[in-house]
């Protein structure tokens, strides 16, 4: 089963979490004894909601949590599971980290931006891959591995990544 995240377009005048989302953010705020604690899981559901947190989402966020903006700003880019640009409908995440580089990962990150045109952060112009080297994503004995969204794939190479791919649309 496929748990990748909805990516929408963002709205810039973003001011307000969307009907749709607040039982999640009212449970979220329930689990903690004060606002601020919940920032982790509030980005994640703004992530969910809107693919990747802009400014103006992470302003709400701070507003949510009633945390101060630069906070709110200094825990997101601490995080590299949080995507602070936009990314493609299928977010090619290759581990690079010791276990998978000896198995192969280095040349497997070639052979993606080969194929796809695009390098480290970037994604095709049709929306569909953003490609990142990222570190270890805890699946060491089977690797090279690749998180794509939120679904891992492990034991890789070139001829699985490509038949992976043809079934991202
Ligand atoms: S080294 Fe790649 S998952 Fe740990």
């Amino acid at each position: 089963m496929s748990h990748a995240p909805a990516v929408t377009a963002i709205d810039p005048e973003v001011r307000d979490w969307p009907a749709s989302r607040r039982v999640e953010v009212d449970e979220a705020l329930s689990h903690y004894p004060n606002r601020r604690s919940a920032v982790l899981p509030l980005m994640w559901i703004a992530q969910r909601e809107w693919g990747w947190l802009s400014p103006p989402v992470l302003r709400l966020v701070a507003r949510t949590a009633e945390l101060p903006e630069p906070e709110v700003f200094g825990i997101a880019t601490f995080y590299t599971m949080f995507n602070l640009r936009p990314v493609g409908r299928h977010h090619l995440q290759v581990c690079m980290t010791i276990s998978c580089s000896l198995m192969g990962a280095d040349r497997l990150f070639r052979h993606l931006e080969r194929k796809l045109g695009i390098g480290h952060g970037e994604t095709t112009p049709d929306g569909r891959f953003t490609l990142r080297r990222v570190e270890c994503l805890a699946a060491c004995g089977r690797g090279p591995c690749m998180q794509v969204n939120f679904d891992y794939h492990e034991n890789l190479d070139e001829a699985r990544v490509d038949a992976l791919l043809e079934t991202l649309t």
